[in-house]
């Protein structure tokens, strides 16, 4: 049992089919799958699941009963269910959306289209748990994945974002991190299933610590809080499970993977007064100082300050985020990593003031904010 993945249920009568899904969602998460829902029923109240996944004929008849007396439990109110169902078919859809169905898949369908369903059924219980947490991290939290979705939705549609509207959602972000409410927010996105916001918001929070700290006027701290949000923009288009492959990737895979830099800094391009410094920060996270970096594979001396706050930042985030196919690393076993084995690809006075900061704000405690990601 992989404890950075979520777990989920899986109920389907049909071995093969079963055996099928149960092996493409175990890349994401852990998945333990029954051929009778009251079975899963029974587990789910011992363990209580991320989410339920019921393929078919157990979305016919008898077993909604099942769901609609489930969803009275006050533990699963709001525990995510996609219920696949053998075609399309709006009144069957309708009836199981009654009964009690987060969301429903008809035959046939794409497996990332499944996991996309089932992500985003999470996320929903995630940000509703937003609503909890002291106002400032709350208003951050909220702002921040609105503004992320934004400017997906822009790209996507060819539509960009004013750098504006940018700037005014990452204020609350600001304002939380000025406010210290970084503990709160970084507990808060800790569940969120949609790695590429969790990783970025998390970038742009030690970004902005980051840049405060060394003295940044608000506007320049502003940019780099935009700068983490959106430094990795370029992966929502990558599938989620690539994103999420546990083991080495093909030489393909990995081409795609790095390709997100020129992917983002094209999109960002087209935003109306974005300044130069997001830009540096997505184009150039991945650099080092020794030019073993990509994309472009830049020396040193072509790497300004941002550019190497921003490969610190990220590096640091990624070793502590907590993923499905890695360990999560604690704060001072990423800096130990980073200092012995980086020392040629980072710059070292800056990654120990990186390290003196987060101590010193109390953001780096051997605590579990931290310690799971
Ligand atoms: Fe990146
Ligand atoms: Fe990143």
């Amino acid at each position: 049992m992989d404890s950075n993945k979520a777990s989920l249920l899986l109920v389907d009568r049909r071995l093969l089919h079963r055996e099928r899904i149960k092996m493409r969602l175990e890349t994401v998460y852990n998945v333990m799958d029954f051929a009778v829902l009251a079975d899963a029923l029974r587990y789910a109240r011992l363990r209580p699941p991320g989410a339920i996944v019921i393929c078919e004929d157990h979305a016919r008849g008898e077993d909604f009963h099942f769901l609609q007396s489930l969803r009275l439990e006050p533990a699963f109110g709001s525990l995510p269910i996609i219920i696949i169902l053998a075609e399309e078919n709006p009144a069957q859809t309708a009836r199981a959306m009654r009964a009690g169905a987060t969301t429903c898949l008809a035959k046939p369908y794409l497996p990332s289209v499944l996991v996309s369903l089932i992500s985003a059924a999470m996320n929903q219980v995630c940000e509703r748990s937003w609503e909890a947490l002291p106002e400032l991290a709350a208003a951050a939290l909220k702002s921040s994945v609105k503004m992320f979705h934004a400017v997906a939705d822009g790209i996507a549609s060819g539509q960009p974002v004013l750098y504006a509207d940018i700037n005014a959602g990452c204020l609350p972000l600001l304002e939380a991190v000025n406010g210290d409410g970084v503990g709160n927010i970084l507990q808060g996105v800790r569940q969120h299933d949609d790695y590429t916001y969790a990783h970025s918001l998390r970038v742009a929070v030690f970004l902005s610590v980051f840049g405060r700290n060394i003295g940044l006027s608000a506007n320049e701290q502003g940019v780099l809080t935009a700068g983490g949000l959106l430094h990795d923009i370029g992966k929502t288009s990558i599938a989620a499970l690539l994103l999420n492959k546990p083991g080495r990737l093909t030489d393909s895979e990995y081409a795609v993977m790095k390709s997100h830099v020129t992917a983002s800094v094209h999109m960002l391009k087209e935003f109306p007064g974005l300044p130069e410094g997001v830009l540096v920060i997505a184009g150039q996270h991945h650099e080092k100082l020794d030019g073993s970096g990509y994309p472009n594979a830049l020396p040193g001396s072509k790497l300004n300050e941002l550019a190497r706050m921003a490969a610190i930042v990220d590096i640091f985030s990624a070793l502590t985020d907590r993923r499905v196919y890695k360990p999560t690393m604690t704060p001072e076993e990423s800096f130990a990593l980073m200092t012995n084995e980086m020392s040629t690809q980072l710059d070292m006075p800056l990654l120990r003031y990186f390290r003196q900061i987060l101590y010193d704000t109390h953001i780096a405690q051997p605590q579990p904010v931290l310690l799971d990601g």
